[in-house]
């Protein structure tokens, strides 16, 4: 198949690294745009030549010219959306989180196998980014050996953005469903997508949104309202899996830390790696530990490169040339990590999956 038409559904902040990505990819002309807001929707459309914009999701689906759709809306609207998008016969790039549940993950899952084999891609776009990339052609090739331990932490002292990310009722949580799902999805990627066995994890409503700091700025949705917050301020937990390998994180919007910090950890029998902040290779040769930095564009994560790899690969897949590297099967996995860290944050115990 030559030439894709894709429809963007959400023209919010994220969309724009889509439409620049769709844009700069010769395979694809983005044909719709679908926001609940119409000016939004319009000015997107407007910007990147779409021949149609609508504020209603179903008419943009009901397109027959669409071959795919990128889902960029609030987290309470993934599923839905996708189920409609590959009842309608489109392939799907949904952003991250999946959805908001396992049950819902699991409806979006039965509604792929049921779709004539649409491609649903979930936008893990951390795996994408080239530091993640080089790191695992090295674990491919055996260099840290087998991987037993993982920790990942991404710390914001204030930066709790308000808005639909502060309402649990549609963002379906704070920064472990916001920030955790990248940080966890890269180390369990990384670690071969072990099957998790167990999760125990806290989560923290002590300092709210600290809407009330000054002199000291930070990102806020579109419709902030210091007088809203529904959501965890952070959030830690440990994960055990199947292989005996276990991962560490702590996540916060807000915390009484010095500073924001992300840092990202696999370790292996052979070798350790630092993805974040910066990727360096840790080994052993001739009784002596050598740390390695791969002479590449990027150490850390390149948030453009990152997104145009991510849409290319799912362009390809559209096309039939390749599956994803990020199927919905990884999307459930992840959500149930993500829905077992509350749990046992309520219920103050161990959550095991059988
Ligand atoms: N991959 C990443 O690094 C990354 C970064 C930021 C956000 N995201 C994800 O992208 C999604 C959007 O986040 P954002 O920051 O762009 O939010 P945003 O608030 O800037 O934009 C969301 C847009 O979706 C629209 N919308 C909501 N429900 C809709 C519906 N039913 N039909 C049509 N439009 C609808 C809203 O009107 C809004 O314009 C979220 O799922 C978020 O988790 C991913």
């Amino acid at each position: 198949m030559m030439g894709i038409k894709v429809g963007i559904i959400g023209a919010g902040s994220i969309s724009e690294m889509h439409f620049e990505s769709y844009k700069n990819n010769e395979e694809v002309s983005i044909y719709s745009v679908c926001d609940l807001n119409e000016e939004r929707a319009k000015a997107k459309a407007e910007k990147y030549g779409a021949e149609k914009y609508f504020t209603n999701y179903h008419e943009l689906l009901a397109v027959p010219e669409i071959d795919a759709v990128s889902i960029c809306t609030w987290n309470n609207t993934h599923a839905e959306i996708a189920i409609a998008a590959l009842n309608a016969g489109k392939h799907v790039l949904v952003e991250k989180p999946l959805c908001k549940t396992v049950e819902e993950a699991h409806a979006i899952e039965k509604a792929v196998q049921e779709s004539d084999g649409k491609t649903l891609q979930v936008g893990f776009v951390r795996r994408f980014g080239t530091n993640t990339q080089v790191l695992k052609s090295f674990i491919d090739s055996g260099d840290l050996g087998e991987i037993y331990y993982a920790k990942a932490s991404c710390i914001r002292a204030l930066g709790n953005p308000g808005g639909w990310f502060a309402d649990k009722e549609r963002s379906g949580g704070g920064p472990l469903i916001d920030l955790g799902v990248h940080v966890i999805d890269m180390c369990w990627y990384l670690m071969g997508k072990p099957k998790v066995k167990s999760v125990s994890g806290n989560t923290y409503n002590k300092l709210g949104n600290r809407s009330h700091i000054e002199n000291k700025s930070f990102y806020k949705a579109a419709d902030y309202d210091p007088s809203q917050n529904s959501v965890e301020d952070m959030a830690n937990a440990i994960i055990r899996f199947e292989n005996g390998a276990s991962l560490m994180v702590d996540v916060s919007f807000t915390l009484h830390a010095k500073e924001e910090s992300i840092a990202v950890n696999v370790f292996g029998d052979k070798g350790g790696a630092e993805i974040e902040p910066k990727l360096e290779i840790i080994t052993e040769k001739n009784n002596t530990i050598l740390n390695s930095t791969p002479q590449i564009d990027a150490l850390s994560f390149d948030f453009s490169k990152g997104f145009q790899n991510e849409i290319n690969h799912f362009v390809s897949c559209v096309q039939g040339e390749t599956e994803t590297i990020s199927p919905v099967q990884d999307g459930v996995e992840i959500m149930k990590i993500l829905a077992g860290v509350y749990e046992s944050s309520e219920k103050g115990e161990e959550i095991r999956f059988d």
